[in-house]
């Protein structure tokens, strides 16, 4: 079965493409390498053993999508990783995250219209959700009232899907809604290569831990939480990638279909400075620092309707996701290799 992946050089896109290689689909990734680089799709090449069609474009690209989905007849499904996700930059330059991530999920819709693809996979997240009205947030929270514009796209997008399938109803969207991704294959191949100083928590310490930064600012020890630092649902990435497997057998069935991809369990940002060091050996130097604008105190899923329907569960404990965050930047000091962007 072939599958078109947006977004598939990308962190979570890579890994899952891995993950379709080895149950036999056939993944043929649509990237513009704005935040990506071709290594990773060679490296998972070497990984699964197997070339993967790649076509670098702009998913805003209408035409360039329409020659895509020309040349590749047969398309089945299509699994939409392509977007924009820093919380940060979206609020400084919003604009550029409506058009990246509403735009573009309006062209690949058009495309798929156009070439009668009507089942999708999609890419969204825990922060459609908001401030807790309760937890674990189960996939019948409240939606809509983000903090972000980053966050405001991805329930946007969710809308978006939910409409064309109200409109048509042979279409298929499961929108899987991702707590917090981190690790990396265990080869050591693939994993996660921010641009510049990360702003996410697993990235910055596998740096601070090879030397490439000073230290970790712990943002906030004065929440209201078992040891004072925020609480998040960290989910291996090698699950995540499994999950989508799980959603693409699911995708038969007609309308929306939604699933958080979580572990349902909620760990502090000291939980992961110790797995951290458990994994490594060493210490992770860290300073408390004030709090970050934004950040909830605490969440995480409850991720029993995935199990039930998608046949699916997180396997991965915190000490392999941080272990495997730690080779990876072991074993790729710096990153890819940046002269081949
Ligand atoms: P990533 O940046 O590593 O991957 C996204 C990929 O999409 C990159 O390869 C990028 O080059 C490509 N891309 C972006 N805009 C494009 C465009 N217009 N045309 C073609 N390609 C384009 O991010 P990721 O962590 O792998 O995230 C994948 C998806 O999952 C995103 O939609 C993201 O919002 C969502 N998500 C990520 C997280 C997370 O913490 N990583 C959490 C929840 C949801
Ligand atoms: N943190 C630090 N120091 C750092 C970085 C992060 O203490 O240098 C803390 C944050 O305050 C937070 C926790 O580590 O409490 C996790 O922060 P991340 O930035 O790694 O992740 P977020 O929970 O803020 O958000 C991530 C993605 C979002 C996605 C969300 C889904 O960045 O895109 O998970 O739950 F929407």
């Amino acid at each position: 079965m072939k599958i078109l992946v947006t977004g598939g050089a990308g962190y979570i896109g890579s890994h899952t493409l891995v993950e379709l290689v080895k149950e036999g689909y056939e993944p043929i990734v649509v990237d513009n390498y704005c935040n990506s680089f071709p290594e990773a799709v060679k490296r998972v090449e070497r990984i699964v053993g197997k070339k993967i069609k790649v076509y670098e474009a702009d998913i805003r690209d209408h035409d360039a999508l329409s020659r895509i989905f020309d040349k590749e007849s047969g398309i089945d499904c299509v699994i939409h990783f392509a977007g924009l996700k820093a919380v940060g930059e979206s609020c400084k330059d919003p604009l550029a995250y409506y058009d990246n991530n509403i735009v573009g999920t309006l062209v690949l819709l058009e495309a798929m219209k156009a070439h009668g693809v009507k089942r999708i996979i999609f890419s969204s997240s825990a922060t459609v959700y908001g401030d807790p009205v309760y937890l674990p947030y189960d996939e019948d929270h409240p939606v809509g009232n983000t903090t972000n514009p980053y966050g405001t796209t991805k329930y946007f997008q969710e809308r978006i899907l939910r409409d064309v399938c109200a409109a048509d109803k042979d279409f298929t969207a499961v929108l899987l809604r991702y707590f917090n991704p981190v690790g990396a294959h265990e080869s050591g191949l693939i994993g996660e290569d921010p641009q510049g100083i990360p702003n996410n928590l697993t990235p910055f310490i596998g740096r601070v831990l090879t030397g490439k930064l000073k230290e970790l600012s712990v943002f906030g020890d004065d929440y209201d939480t078992t040891d004072g630092t925020c609480e998040r649902d960290y989910i291996h990435v090698v699950d995540l990638a499994r999950g989508h497997v799980a959603a693409v057998k699911k995708a038969v069935q007609k309308g929306v279909c939604v699933y958080n991809l979580g572990t349902g369990k909620s760990s502090s940002v000291l939980d992961v400075v110790h797995a951290f060091e458990r994994a490594s050996g060493k210490k992770v130097p860290y300073k408390i620092s004030p709090r970050r604008d934004g950040d909830l105190p605490a969440y995480y899923a409850d991720a029993k309707k995935a199990k039930r329907e998608l046949d699916w569960e997180a396997k991965y404990s915190l000490d392999e996701m941080c272990g495997s965050v730690y080779e990876f930047n072991l074993k790729n000091p710096d990153g890819y290799n940046k002269s081949n962007k």
